[in-house]
């Protein structure tokens, strides 16, 4: 397994395993390369035997003091292979390399997978977001202080 910083030629990998883990609130091509080349923060691909299995989207903001977890996708054919939970743990090394006191994020509150693997690594509920995905979708606001 190797985890490393994204490029544009990974962008392509990247909007597969965009486009199969997520279906309305998906990031477009366009977002996915502005994430990887330009946004202040961490963009980090998981390698498998030489194909990209998973993502991580991480952004650091100014004036806030916890490192956002923007986003994080596994292939579908590769996840419950603790994928996902190496790069959380690859963004809590980032956050602390920074010194920030904190991780936050966003979940949809009906993603089970998600919100169990954010748990199991120390995160806590903090508010439910109503409608933030749209009508009736709520996000749960959720935070790891380090
Ligand atoms: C959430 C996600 C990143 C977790 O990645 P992962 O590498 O599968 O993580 P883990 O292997 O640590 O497993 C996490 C949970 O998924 C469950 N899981 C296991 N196999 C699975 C499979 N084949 N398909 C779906 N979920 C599976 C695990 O049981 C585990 O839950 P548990 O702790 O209750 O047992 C991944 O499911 C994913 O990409 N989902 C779609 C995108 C998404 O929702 N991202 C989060 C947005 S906030």
């Amino acid at each position: 397994m190797l985890i490393r910083q994204a490029t544009r030629a990974d962008l392509k990998a990247v909007v597969n395993i965009e486009n199969s883990s997520f279906e309305a609130e998906r990031f477009s091509r366009s977002q996915l390369l502005y994430l990887i080349t330009k946004a202040r923060g961490l963009f980090l691909v998981l390698e498998l035997e030489g194909k990209i299995a998973a993502y991580l989207s991480v952004l650091t903001h100014k004036n806030h003091h916890s490192l956002r977890i923007y986003s994080i996708a596994v292939d579908p054919a590769r996840r419950g292979m603790k994928l996902g939970q190496a790069l959380i743990e690859k963004a809590t090394a980032y956050a602390r390399e920074l010194g920030l006191p904190a991780l936050s994020l966003e979940v949809n509150t009906e993603n089970s997978p998600a919100i169990s693997l954010y748990t199991r690594n120390g995160f806590e509920a903090l508010e439910i977001l109503e409608d933030y995905y749209g009508k009736g979708e709520n996000a749960l606001k959720m935070i790891k202080r380090l």
